[in-house]
């Protein structure tokens, strides 16, 4: 057996997904028009799977700041926030970032999967317990592995399971730290906050919530599921990227425990890469004062996302099971989400083909996520499209 032999297999498995000649995971958006539309192989398309809830990649104060900054402080840092990567926009934007979560500290990294690596490897290790939900992103996973720590999952959203497993753990459920999202990127259902938070007061634990996926979206001021369901006081750690409501890429951690800055000093993933250049760090600045600023782009999203939600639960698809700008429809086979998907493209829509391991529990989802940015009528023709596909949908093939 040979170095590359085991690529054979996914040679083989990327064959069963071109049966047009077009490969869902290598889709070039040839040029973007607007934070809802794009050309894909020479097709204007409407984009409802890019994550860009509050359609700020094109918000004029945003693209302005970026342009100003590229302009004075040039492409990039060349260097890790540890060397010569800290500019005085990235101690600014761990500020406001505090300020923005009333906590005492932040922490700015490259990209949300980072500072996922960085920030879980660095706070919990060998002779500590990680106490996971199942369908938790990818890099919390790895994180997990690379923290040397012992890892535990509960059911997805199971708070029975949950409470089981921190129950068996006696006196080191101290040393545990327990890992939720806010929204789940694939089916946008919430976690069970509130109960969470009660246990890991009940068993001495550690909290730290991912919103990535509810940052912008949820809470009065769009600070997420913590502050939606209001046990912020309890949640120790939240991370987060900047590549969603924000706009652009980064990540983060923020924090009440002083110790939060210590992680700088022992993160690989803090140390080892470059930080995010000047322009993407005032684009981010700037969004985070939109999001301040402006609440009335989370009501739009709002609107937008039960104009969506309820169209397709009136038309009789099976969805996740909470409203959220995450609209997932449950296919019945990997063949009706990859014909479907391809169909939905042709009439003029991107959304996400996800399928397992990407997917929960087996399964295959056609992806929609909705923006504030998209109008009215983009939802209607996004609504329209799926009536017409619904049998290539739903009855399996
Ligand atoms: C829950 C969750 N955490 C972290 C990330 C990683 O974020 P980034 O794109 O900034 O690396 C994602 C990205 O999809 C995510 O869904």
């Amino acid at each position: 057996m040979g170095l590359l032999d085991k690529l054979d297999k996914v040679a083989a498995n990327r064959e069963t997904l071109l049966p047009e000649g077009i490969n869902p995971f290598d889709v070039v958006i040839e040029e973007i028009h607007s934070a809802t539309e794009g050309t894909i192989d020479d097709h204007r398309v409407i984009l409802a799977g890019t994550n860009n809830y509050l359609g700020l990649t094109f918000h004029p104060s945003c693209i302005e700041a970026a342009r100003a900054s590229l302009l004075k402080e040039g492409t990039g840092t060349t260097g890790s926030r540890m060397a010569n990567g800290t500019f005085s926009g990235h101690s600014a934007l761990e500020k406001e970032l505090a300020d923005f979560y009333g906590c005492n500290s932040a922490i700015v990294f490259s990209t949300g999967f980072v500072a996922n690596l960085g920030a879980i490897s660095a706070l919990a290790g060998s002779g500590d317990v990680i106490v996971l939900d199942a369908d938790s992103h990818a890099s919390i996973y790895d994180a997990c592995k690379m923290s040397g720590a012992e890892m535990i999952r509960f059911r997805h959203n199971n708070t029975v399971d949950l409470e089981k497993k921190l129950r068996r753990l006696g006196p080191k459920s101290k040393n545990s730290l327990i890992i939720v999202e806010g929204i789940y990127s694939m089916l946008g259902d919430c976690a069970p906050l509130a109960k969470i938070a009660a246990l890991k007061k009940k068993y001495g634990a550690w909290l730290m919530v991912d919103e990535a996926h509810s940052m912008g979206v949820l809470g009065d001021h769009g600070r997420g599921l913590s502050e939606a369901v209001g046990v912020e006081k309890d949640v120790d750690f939240i991370v987060g990227t900047f590549s969603k409501s924000l706009g652009s890429i980064g990540g983060y951690c923020v924090s009440n425990h002083p110790e939060l800055d210590l992680v700088r000093y022992i993160s690989r993933s803090y140390i080892f890469t470059a930080s995010p250049s000047p322009a993407t760090i005032s684009s981010v600045r700037e969004a985070l004062r939109v999001i301040s600023s402006q609440p009335q782009l989370r009501t739009k999203l709002w609107e937008n996302v039960e104009q969506l939600y309820r169209g397709l639960e009136q038309l009789g698809f099976e969805l996740g099971s909470d409203p959220s700008p995450i609209v997932a429809i449950h296919v019945p086979t990997k063949e009706n989400a990859l014909f479907a998907w391809k169909a939905i493209l042709d009439k003029g829509i991107y959304v996400n083909l996800i399928f397992p391991p990407a997917a929960p529990a087996g399964l295959s989802l056609l992806r929609c996520s909705i923006s504030a940015a998209h109008t009215s009528d983009q939802i209607d023709f996004i609504l329209k499209t799926f009536a017409d596909l619904k049998p290539m949908m739903t009855t399996a093939i």
